[in-house]
């Protein structure tokens, strides 16, 4: 049974007795070979041309179906039930996504440090089950490590190509890190023997890579354990503990500048950014590539002591994880959430040569939806 109200219409799903869709929403969504192109499944209907004022003339269902005639050309649309149930925003919003709906952040700290998902890299180009648990990995925790790599230059870069695409930057594509002078440009402290504290990459972007991937090519060094911390955890006590400073640096702007010698990238951005639905979305925090304060005067003081807060919970011991990585490890990040690091290390006591590539977010989400579909 349906009911035709001024400006929805009710009808009884398996899942929801009286869900309610407004017929404008309806109409915008016919999926008739007129309004949907059959082959691309893009929209043709214009939905700005829909009149406010759109209503049903008449409606029937069947077990399968929703049958939909308008009063505006004669248009008749069909619905699937099913299709209903899913999009049934009347229950709150909808997740349509299968490689995103229902997440929720899995937050972690120090007691991570026995657990952090590993893999071994050959089960990834062997194995659909093992690539996409990998990319669930990233999604759900952000941090992981993948073992077994061939020391060949360029790995990296073939790993990113074998998952999705490589993310290019003003860094070289594929970028070496390794600490010895004159061979490479020292774009960063990277590049020096010196500790890295926990970072994440290229906040300068107004789209910061959203996955990073170390690969050790060698690592035969004294020190230089990696390190990792949550962002996500820090926000989450940050929220608890003192949520005017949450405030304060999900709302004021922090520019950040990274150069090389191909390009100069300089944007304002807060530290935590936030979705609509005031959940992070970025995570920005990079010590050394942080540029002058440009806040207001009376400001000043109040951002100071909520960075100050901030940069206390990324140092705590209990939210930061320590491993060390050996000649053929990968480490790969959410770069929007996870910040990464290393301890200072002896670089006469071994040979310490990284390759690291990049790759956005998008790709690894698309890449899991892709397995999905098999
Ligand atoms: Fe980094």
């Amino acid at each position: 049974m349906v009911n035709l109200n001024a400006s929805t219409l009710q009808l009884p799903l398996d899942s929801n007795p009286e869900a309610e869709f407004h017929y404008v929403w309806l109409r915008d969504n016919c999926n008739c070979n007129e309004c949907c192109h059959s082959d691309t499944k893009e929209r043709i209907l214009v939905s700005a041309d829909i009149p406010l004022d759109i209503a049903a003339s008449s409606a029937s269902l069947d077990e399968q179906k929703l049958k939909v005639r308008w009063n505006q050309s004669n248009h008749v649309s069909v619905y699937d039930l099913s299709w209903l149930s899913q999009h049934d925003y009347s229950q709150g919003s909808f997740t349509d996504d299968p490689a995103t709906s229902g997440f929720m952040p899995r937050v972690w700290g120090r007691e991570f440090e026995s657990s952090i998902p590993t893999f071994q890299y050959r089960e990834l180009y062997q194995s659909d089950a093992a690539l996409r648990a990998w990319c669930e990995s990233i999604r759900d925790y952000g941090l992981t490590i993948i073992r077994g790599a061939p020391s060949n230059e360029g790995e990296i870069e073939r790993f990113a190509e074998h998952v999705g695409c490589v993310r290019e930057t003003i860094y070289d594509r594929l970028h070496n890190v390794r600490a010895t002078p004159g061979e490479y440009n020292a774009y960063n402290v990277a590049s020096t023997t010196l500790e890295l504290k926990p970072h994440t990459d290229m906040p300068n972007y107004n789209n910061p890579p959203g996955v990073q991937m170390f690969h050790f090519l060698q690592n035969d060094s004294v020190g230089g354990e990696s390190t990792a911390v949550d962002g996500a955890m820090v926000v989450r006590q940050l929220q608890e503990r003192d949520p005017d400073a949450f405030k304060i640096l999900s709302s004021t702007p922090v520019r950040f500048r990274m150069f090389s010698d191909r390009g100069d990238i300089i944007n304002s951005n807060p530290l935590l950014t936030l979705d609509v639905n005031g959940n992070l979305k970025v995570f920005r925090f990079s010590n050394q590539l942080a540029q002058p304060a440009n806040i207001a005067p009376e400001q000043m003081d109040a951002f100071y002591r909520a960075y100050r807060k901030l940069g206390t919970l990324v140092e705590a011991p209990e939210n930061k994880v320590q491993f060390r990585l050996n000649t053929g490890d990968i480490m790969a990040t959410n770069n929007l959430r996870v910040m990464h690091g290393r301890n200072a290390y002896d670089a006469d006591s071994g040979g310490r040569h990284l390759q690291l590539s990049y790759m956005d977010y998008d790709d690894v989400l698309s890449r899991l939806r892709m397995l999905m579909k098999k």
